[in-house]
């Protein structure tokens, strides 16, 4: 994390590029988008003529689908690569895919990939700006923004997270969530603890005293229930495991998973996140729709607006934001 601002506002690839001036800046824009959401005609001529090409390389529903609402309520162009329908089935390179693409035209790729880093090797072959929807293990740097967004207004904290605790739990091993989340939330301020089974932490935090991640490491949820103010989530991901890293879903669930009894130990005032999709039954056993705390579909929503802003940050240069005919 930069304390000042490096950042080009050309890409957006990692969460570490980002100082919280940049951060907080980006936050005070997701305010304007989400009033223009509440309109009546929730969109603005602010990206017209712009040609925004999402990439996904790997599945998703709300992180493709939240891009695409963005930019259309921008007004830009939208273009969704399918993979599966590609030449990519027929061997073509990912850097000729790119360059063809691009040669299109392109103001903007939206990337997701299965490898770390694909979205910085994108930036080498186009002019176009580049935002990583998520690579590997290491980067969703739009969903860390609309966590913070929605800690930010859940408990409202327009000036910063100092003083706030926050617990990321699950399968930090394999997420790129819980990497991008623990440096914005305590880039704001926040203390973060990782709650998770030795096998499912990344093996570098082993050695307390021996990393440099700005994080407190536990592996008992429970005693930590009554002093946070926002229990963080995560899913278990099963498609990333090559290997036997839990006994039984069973037994991480009896750990780890929320039940109505832990939902009851937490603070009356704290937040339940997670980032979707959920896997109801293991790390999600009550009826997160019972929880007064839940704040998941607000997640879900801002982070239309989340990505509304970073959109208009990567190209909205000389343009407004006011809406159509004002
Ligand atoms: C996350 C992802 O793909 O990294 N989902 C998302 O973007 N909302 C988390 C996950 O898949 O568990």
């Amino acid at each position: 994390m930069s304390a000042a601002t490096t950042w080009d506002r050309r890409h957006l690839l990692s969460i570490a590029d980002l100082s919280a001036a940049d951060i907080h800046g980006l936050l005070e824009l997701t305010d304007h988008m989400v009033e223009i959401n509440a309109r009546p005609i929730p969109k603005v001529p602010a990206l017209r003529g712009k040609n925004v090409v999402s990439l996904f390389f790997e599945d998703s529903t709300r992180t493709r689908t939240s891009f695409d609402t963005a930019a259309k309520r921008l007004s830009a162009d939208t273009t969704t690569f399918a993979v599966s329908a590609s030449s990519v089935n027929k061997g073509e390179s990912l850097r000729d895919t790119v360059e063809t693409i691009a040669a299109m035209g392109v103001d903007a790729f939206v990337v997701r990939h299965k490898s770390s880093g694909t979205p910085e090797l994108i930036t080498r072959w186009t002019t176009a700006s580049v935002v990583n929807a998520g690579d590997g293990w290491h980067q969703h740097p739009t969903q860390a923004l609309l966590d913070c967004y929605t800690i930010r207004a859940g408990l409202d904290r327009r000036d910063g997270f100092d003083g706030l605790h926050i617990a990321i739990v699950g399968d930090i091993k394999h997420s790129r969530v819980a990497r991008s989340d623990l440096q914005a939330f305590t880039a704001l301020g926040a203390t973060v603890t990782l709650v998770a089974p030795p096998t499912l932490l990344p093996p570098v935090l082993a050695n307390p005293g021996h990393h440099d991640w700005p994080v407190a490491v536990a592996h008992d949820l429970d005693p930590l229930l009554p002093e946070i103010d926002v229990l963080y989530l995560l899913r278990v991901q099963r498609e990333r495991m090559d290997d036997a890293l839990l006994p039984s879903l069973l037994e991480y669930s009896a750990h780890y998973g929320l039940t109505t009894a832990r939902a009851a130990l937490l603070p009356p005032h704290a937040l339940v996140m997670h980032p979707g999709p959920m896997n109801r039954g293991v790390e999600m056993i009550v009826d997160p729709a019972e929880l007064p705390g839940s704040r998941i579909l607000h997640q879900v929503a801002n982070g239309v607006a989340v990505r509304m802003a970073v959109l208009f940050t990567l190209l909205g240069s000389g343009s407004d934001l006011r809406g159509e005919g004002t």
